[in-house]
């Protein structure tokens, strides 16, 4: 699978990008990640991206020429173009699992006030946010999904990983784990865990994700 990242912030993704699973995926030929910086397509002489919005009002806009010239220089036949943004519809597990099966995506990242509607209009095929709350700018939004849907592309966990279910995609929430050792500064591990009693075990378990769903998320349980 292929992603191109379009952002006036490509410093903000090196790190996220070379380390751990996406480090990995990326080595193993799972994932191809390009970052793109939109400024390279700005076409005045001050490589400006962003100008007053018509109409006044508050901050500046990202404007038309430099996004669809960058959106333009790397869209393929098919690809799917995404937008960045708080106004965008929420993003969900089971919208990065659909995103794990595009061949190519365009991730638009936005920033000032927002960008021209001709954008949106014609050259963007949907719009994502990832949460009621307004980031400085949409590159971080960009990195959440690429690291929720890579975890959807075979390969990309360690097999023991990708055979532990979702929490979000069965809608409860996970019950507690602990690992050695199994008294730590007077605090003990649930004996049912030690039994050996497998059936005990995952009624156990079972009863605590829904205890925990319960209290921080009941509208899971609707
Ligand atoms: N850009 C700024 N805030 C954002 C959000 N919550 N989701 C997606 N893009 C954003």
């Amino acid at each position: 699978m292929r992603i191109d990242i379009l952002t006036l912030f490509p410093a903000m993704l090196d790190g996220f990008l070379s380390e751990s699973m996406l480090g990995r995926a990326q080595e193993a030929k799972l994932l191809e990640i390009n970052v793109r910086n939109i400024r390279d397509w700005a076409q005045d002489k001050h490589r400006t991206t962003d100008d007053r919005p018509f109409g006044g009002g508050a901050g500046m806009l990202m404007r038309c020429e430099p996004v669809f010239a960058a959106i333009e220089a790397v869209q393929t036949p098919g690809c799917r173009r995404i937008y960045l943004t708080p106004d965008g519809v929420p993003f969900t597990a089971a919208k990065a699992e659909q995103l794990s099966h595009e061949k190519h995506l365009v991730l638009l990242s936005g920033h000032y006030e927002g960008i021209d509607q001709r954008i949106r209009d014609t050259i963007i095929d949907e719009e994502i946010s990832i949460g009621d709350y307004v980031l400085t700018n949409g590159t971080l939004a960009a990195a959440v999904v690429v690291d929720a849907l890579a975890r959807f592309i075979p390969g990309v966990l360690g097999e023991e990983m990708s055979l532990t279910h979702e929490s979000f995609t069965r809608k409860l929430l996970d019950f507690p784990q602990y690992t050695r050792p199994a008294e730590f500064r007077g605090m003990s591990v649930p004996e049912v865990l030690l039994s050996g009693n497998h059936a005990e075990i995952e009624k156990w378990r079972h009863a605590r994700r829904m205890e925990k769903t319960r209290s921080v998320r009941p509208d899971l349980l609707k």
